[in-house]
């Protein structure tokens, strides 16, 4: 959730710090801090608030730290202990000596402090995380990533840390246990961060530390091993991320830039991957022969919010075009209940950025109980991703907004492509996966229309500005497209927003309806298109306004408000659907205020339990 950086080489570590913590701020933006190693010790830097809150304290330091080339910074999403200048990273040990930045949470904070306690320290923060400078401190002298290996050895919980010695300035550690840690090399130099963003405009070779391993670092390279001290042999990844894609450009919202991305992401997630000859899908990443897919009996789709809803979609494709048996369920509930893992299921993790804690608790728990898992991720490289080991990369680029859209919709894209080689692998007829290729294809430009359309559905946004709540409903495939609009809605615009099967509004959430409650009703042209119309007739029958997002076509009621989308394969509304409903919420957004990239409460990856 928080975000790390860390640098050791040639240059002035401040200004590619700063830039780091800019790239990470959507991790968090809490709290954020600095600290450097120069001829005058470790000098800190913290403040609560943004990163530029941050640098408003700097100026008048900047000339006694600019020649300093080491440091490590933090963007916090505070855990323990309340946002504040204290609480904010770095942490030092009581002699000032040694530097650290976490992410993640230390089980056993509390009995570590009181043994620190015993020894006289004192501690200046009320997070868990200030227990580790003054553990690294206590060991014996030595070299860091000894210190910090035998600290660690006290420790429970997760993390992912970077340690800074006021002795040893040529030096940097870092560890990575459940918190990802990825190390950039450059040229005479090293980087270190907790999301590859941070790295991508310095060097496009890196390497993931896996859980239970540290390096050190220097400027002239780095060595890794394992908690235990055996060395370990990493293999160098190159990022094809240009660094460009993070930037936000002309737009005013990484949010809506990303909404613009999305004809061009789904193309990237479709190129190569259509088989015009055989009217199926090429998924060379699923390493999986055609017999052990005959053989799943189930799918089993675990993520967390957005990328549970891709899997409820997902979930309906499997089902429509190959007829197996498939539903989604939000990983972090899966991991608690002592799931029962059958043979014969295909379990699939689902993540945009591959970090997300609970997601990855699940794909452990599949595969210390024997099942097989694939992962449908974004983030190539990601933890997710290296412990499904085989999948299929989404490829809709780097994704900074919070709020999740060009990565949905590449997602539930890359769903399509996974039922249609299903379904091509069983029964589903060629002509029926040449209607869906064709229907694949056409999908970029379509949700271009749907772009253009953006002056209308700004309007329909106004109306929502005023409300206090608004429901959103949709019936089989149209009700993940209800549950993700809703979610969109409450995320950037803080409007009480909920999701209902359409064939549940009877059954209990009828009582809210009111004039002053809008309905979004997801209304595809297909063969549910009366059922849903009868819906509209409960909801006006108690006065509630509703607008719908339907195909284009004479419609039979007359209702407040109303977008239209292409219609494609049936199979494949969803994906149409759900862009209008991503417009809606961002100006819905703009329209009440709200601070866009950074929703309040929210961090892009939640890497904590
Ligand atoms: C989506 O808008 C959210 N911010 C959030 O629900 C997100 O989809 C979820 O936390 C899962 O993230 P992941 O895809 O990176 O695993």
């Amino acid at each position: 959730m928080c975000g790390i950086v860390g640098y050791v080489g040639h240059r002035p570590a401040l200004p590619i710090l700063l830039e780091g913590l800019h790239r990470l701020e959507y991790r968090g933006y809490d709290s954020a801090g600095i600290a450097l190693v120069g001829s005058r010790g470790i000098e800190t830097f913290k403040r609560s608030g943004r990163v530029r809150d941050l640098e408003s304290i700097l100026p008048a330091a900047r000339a006694r730290i600019r020649r300093a080339t080491t440091g490590i910074a933090h963007t916090r999403w505070a855990t323990h202990g309340a946002p504040s200048d204290r609480n904010a990273h770095p942490h030092l040990d009581r002699h000032g000596r040694i530097a650290i930045v976490h992410n993640g949470i230390i089980e056993n904070a509390a009995a570590l402090r009181a043994r620190l306690a015993l020894d006289g320290v004192e501690f200046a923060s009320e997070t868990d995380s200030e227990v580790l400078a003054h553990l690294i401190a206590a060991m014996p002298a030595g070299r860091l990533v000894d210190a910090v290996r035998a600290a660690l050895q006290l420790v429970t919980g997760a993390y992912g840390l970077a340690v800074m010695d006021a002795e040893r300035p040529d030096t940097l550690v870092v560890a990575r246990n459940g918190s990802p840690v990825v190390l950039g090399i450059g040229e005479r130099e090293m980087f270190a961060a907790s999301d590859t963003a941070a790295l991508v405009r310095h060097t496009s070779q890196v390497v993931h530390l896996d859980d239970g391993e540290l390096a050190e670092l220097r400027a002239d390279g780095y060595e890794t091993s394992t908690l235990e001290g055996g060395p370990t042999v990493k293999t160098p990844l190159t990022v094809t991320w240009a660094a460009e894609a993070l930037d936000k450009g002309s737009y005013g919202h990484f949010m809506r830039k990303e909404i613009d991305e999305q004809p061009d992401a789904v193309r990237r997630t479709l190129t190569g991957r259509l088989d015009h000859r055989f009217h199926t899908s090429r998924l060379g990443g699923l390493e999986l022969d055609p017999r052990a897919l005959l053989e799943i009996r189930r799918v089993k789709i675990l993520g967390c919010g957005s990328a549970w809803i891709a899997g409820t979609i997902g979930a309906h494709l499997i089902e429509q075009l190959a007829r197996i048996p498939a539903h989604a369920e939000p990983a972090s509930e899966f991991r608690y209940r002592n799931p029962v893992i059958e043979p014969d299921c295909l379990y699939i993790a689902v993540s945009q950025s591959g970090e997300t804690f609970d997601t990855l608790a699940a794909v452990q728990e599949v595969t210390r109980k024997g099942g097989q898992v694939l992962g449908i991720v974004n983030v190539v490289g990601s933890s997710i991703a290296r412990a499904c080991g085989r999948g299929i990369y989404v490829h809709a680029g780097p994704e900074v907004s919070v709020v999740s859209t060009k990565a949905m919709t590449c997602t539930a894209t890359a769903f399509a492509l996974l039922a249609l080689h299903l379904g091509r692998i069983r029964d589903l007829a060629p002509t029926e996966g040449q209607r869906l290729v064709a229907a694949l294809e056409a999908l970029p430009g379509q949700i271009a229309s749907i772009l253009a359309d953006e002056p209308a559905i700004a309007a329909i946004a106004q109306t929502f500005a005023g409300v206090s709540n608004a429901y959103f409903v949709g019936r089989a495939r149209g009700y993940p497209v209800a549950l993700e609009g809703a979610l969109k809605l409450k995320e950037v615009s803080y409007l009480h927003a909920e999701a209902y099967p359409a064939s549940e509004l009877k059954h209990g959430p009828l009582a809210l309806i009111e004039a002053a409650t809008p309905t979004v009703v997801v209304l595809p042209r297909d063969a549910l298109f009366a059922k849903n119309l009868s819906t509209i007739e409960e909801i006006h029958a108690r006065q509630g306004p509703v607008v719908v997002v339907t195909h284009p076509g004479p419609l039979p009621i007359a209702v407040a408000g109303r977008i239209d989308v292409p219609q494609s394969a049936p199979e494949l509304d969803p994906i149409l659907l759900n862009v209008p409903l991503q417009l809606l919420a961002y100006h819905v957004a703009l329209a009440k205020g709200r601070d866009v990239d950074r929703p309040r409460n929210l961090a892009k990856s939640v890497t904590v339990e």
